[in-house]
Formats: C-alpha cells, structure tokens, sequence
C-alpha cells in the first residue's frame, strides 16, 4: 500500500496498487499532458444526432441516463440524442452487441466503458479514438481527480471521459428482518464470520438471509468475500499474479462464497440485479451485496435510508472503497463526430454530473461539485472516496479485462447450478486467471 498526495477530493487517498489497473500514484504530471489529438474527429464532424450506447435501459438505471439526457437537451438542442441502451446489468447483454457492431464497422457514436482494464481492451484493438484534445477544449484536465486521469492516461492519450464513480462493496440490509431474527441493525458485524453467524440467525427465522442474482451478481458477491478475507493488498495481488489463486486463503474465501450462495435465493440464476434486490426491499430477505446504483432502487420506491433499509460497507471491507467508474468513448469511424463531442461535453460538464449522479446513486468524477448538492448516500460515498483505500472491481471491469471476468461468471454459475464445488471452481478460477500473471 501506498500513500500519495494529489489534488482536489483525493488528496488523502491511499491507494493499493494493482498492476497498471489501479488509480495510481501521480507525482504532478498527467494533467496538463494531453498531448495535441484534436479530441478524435477523424470522421466526420456531423452533429445532427448522436447514438450512445449504455445499458441503463431500464428502472432507476434509466430514471439516471433520462436525467442526463434532459441536460443534453438543453446544452445541445440541435443535436438529437438517439438511444441504443440494451437492458442487461453490468452490460451482461449490450457488451456482446457492441463487440458484433464494434468488429462490422458499424459502431455507436459513443458507448458506456469501464475504466480501467476494459477499456485497455478497446485501445489495443484500435476500436476507440484519443480524446485528449477536448480534455484541453472542455477544460477537464484539473477537474478529474489526477489519479484517474493518471489511469485514464496510456501513452500520453485518453481514450474516455468518465462520467461517475460507483462502489462495489455495499451490503443493502433490511433492518426489520434482521430485528426479527434478533440480529441488530445498527452495528455491521465486524467481519465475514461475524456476518455469516447472522445469516444463520435469519435463515433460523425461515427467511432468506442473502439474495443473489444471475452470473455477474455472484461475481459480485465473490469479488467482495475475497476483498474481506484476503485485504486490499493480497485482493489487488489477485489481479497481478502476486497473490496464489491456488493457496489456501483464497480456498477458504472461496468456501465461505460457497456456503452464502447456497443460503441464497435458488432462482438466483434467472434474475438481473434489480429484482434480485427486491425480496430485501420487500422484507422477505435480509442482505444483498450490490454497487451503489441500488440506492438508486430504493430512492425510485421512495424508501428512505435509516428507516425502511439500512447499508453497511461489506463487512471486513470497512474503509476500502471498491472502485469501479463508467466512462464514455468516442469510436473510430462514428458516423456522428460532432454529436459524439456534444455528449461528451455534456456528460463531462458539472451539469451533466450532477443531474445524473444524484440520480444514478454514484459519486461525481469530478472534484468541483459540493457535496451538499447530493443526496445523503452519495455525500458519504464522497468522503469515503477521499479517504478509503481504493481497489478495483473485478465485475465491472476495472481489474481485469473482460474475458477474465467472463470466465469467471461462467466458473461461478457452475457452481450455482451444483455443476462444481469449491475444489473445482478453484481450479477454474485459476484458469479464467492465469492470463493475469503472464
Ligand atoms: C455497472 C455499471 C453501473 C450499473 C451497473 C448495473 O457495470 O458501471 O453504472 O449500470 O453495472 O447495471
């Protein structure tokens, strides 16, 4: 682990490094240094319309690209906003679209990217242009965070344009379940044990201790069991090759993962995130681990924190933020350039990240927006992204590249649908990462 300094909200972040995944250490370069692209225009410069890819297609995902597209409307009345979002969390669905579209030459004008190791996919595939000159026309080299334009930066070029940052490791808990089983709301338990030991006090109740979803939701899950018994630095060894898929730490996370699954819900393997969440919404279940756009759930339902729902980050994880960003791209050959920079500009300007955060549940990427302005949840995300330890979200491709996450989904609904135990799911896990260390 290593301290640095840096400027605007980050100032205090420590920061695990993760191979070149990570945000990084950034001593005063990378901000000024975006070296003279002319912000991707390569084909044309039409404005007329611009298609954008995501895959917030619905519900309270929707309910935040809407937000942002009202602000589009009003920065760019000329140009129409057409879109090509495909329901699907995590891009389970609209991530197989695009690589179709992305390998015929046909690609959107923009698209929804994760930072980090997914987006590393579509540079080296020569799929996405180098934005860096609106970096310079849209004045945003010194209102990101230096570390995530450090991150953003390969080669002295930036390929996206992050629009938020979300939290992976939150626990979303229903205190009235949990006052029925005896447990008390209020106080996280102190470890991955601990919370286990409460599970089972629900499960004695007949209800649901935790509730999962399809493949990428128990990747979800499993990425934040091993960040809570392995640590942010043997967590982050995990995606660099230092830390041993095959040992026995990551066997006995791997065990803990096992018997949580199997106290969850048995139609797990059929459900997207959001109604997957619902059963805990409901109070027929206790927990689900989920990103922080399940805020966004909660607040379409008009449930307030502290009364019909409580979060907690997950246990054993407690000032570690498990990072994850999405960010916009302009592609090569889009057919509508300019419109391509019009939402750009939008989904980069303190307008755009306000309007659509404070809807999303995420945190601005930016560093000059108040806290104040946001809702509750986001205002203490803010001040755990200052201050935790920041890792990478193996789910939500900021760790590893998205082959290496699809591998493990398939490693890890095996194990749902009792095709495999812990023993083998190692040994796939093993495999689905073996590229890391290479
Ligand atoms: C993540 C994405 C979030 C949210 C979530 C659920 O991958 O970064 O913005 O959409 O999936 O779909």
């Amino acid at each position: 682990m290593r301290q640095i300094k840096k400027v605007g909200r980050l100032s205090t972040l420590a920061v695990v490094m993760s191979g070149a995944l990570v945000l990084s250490a950034c001593g005063g370069g990378g901000s000024g240094d975006s070296s003279g692209s002319e912000g991707g225009s390569a084909g044309g410069e039409d404005a007329g319309e611009v298609q954008v890819m995501t895959w917030w297609a619905q519900g309270s995902e929707k309910a935040g690209l809407d937000a942002l597209v009202e602000v589009f409307g009003e920065q760019h009345p000329d140009t129409e906003f057409v879109n090509a979002a495909l329901a699907g969390g995590a891009g389970s669905q609209a991530k197989q679209k695009l690589q179709a579209d992305l390998q015929a030459g046909n690609p959107p004008d923009s698209f929804q990217a994760h930072t980090g190791a997914e987006l590393q996919d579509y540079i080296d595939a020569g799929q996405i242009e180098d934005v860096s000159g609106l970096y310079d026309e849209f004045g945003l080299t010194d209102v990101f965070p230096e570390s995530l334009i450090e991150q953003l930066t390969v080669d002295d070029q930036i390929y996206s344009i992050p629009s938020n940052v979300h939290r992976s490791n939150v626990v979303w808990v229903n205190p009235a379940v949990l006052e029925e089983a005896g447990v008390d709301p209020s106080t996280p338990p102190a470890d991955l044990d601990a919370w286990m030991a409460d599970m089972e006090k629900v499960a004695a109740t007949g209800k649901t201790p935790v509730t999962l979803g399809m493949d990428w939701t128990q990747t979800h899950l499993l990425e934040n069991v091993l960040l809570s018994e392995l640590g942010p630095e043997a967590y982050n060894g995990l995606w660099d090759g230092s830390t041993d898929w095959a040992g026995g730490e990551v066997n006995s996370a791997l065990t803990k993962w096992a018997q949580i699954v199997e106290w969850s819900n048995t139609d797990r393997d059929g459900l997207d995130w959001e109604p997957a969440l619902q059963p805990v919404m409901q109070g027929e279940a206790a927990y689900n681990v989920m990103g922080d756009w399940a805020v966004a759930a909660y607040d379409a339902q008009d449930m307030t924190a502290g009364e019909d729902y409580a979060y907690w980050p997950v246990p054993g994880t407690d000032g570690v933020f498990n990072y994850l960003a999405d960010s916009f791209t302009m592609p090569v050959g889009a057919a509508h350039a300019g419109g391509t920079k019009a939402w750009l500009e939008t989904i980069s300007s303190a307008e755009g990240q306000l309007a659509f955060n404070t809807v999303k549940g995420s945190i601005p990427a930016r560093t000059d927006i108040d806290a104040a302005e946001f809702p509750e949840y986001q205002q203490s995300a803010m001040e755990a992204f200052e201050n935790d330890t920041i890792v990478s979200s193996l789910a939500h491709g900021a760790a590893a590249p998205v082959a290496v996450s699809t591998a493990v989904n398939q490693a890890v609904v095996k194990f749902s649908q009792g095709a495999s135990d812990v023993d083998t799911l190692q040994q796939e896990l093993v495999a689905a990462t073996e590229s890391l260390s290479q």
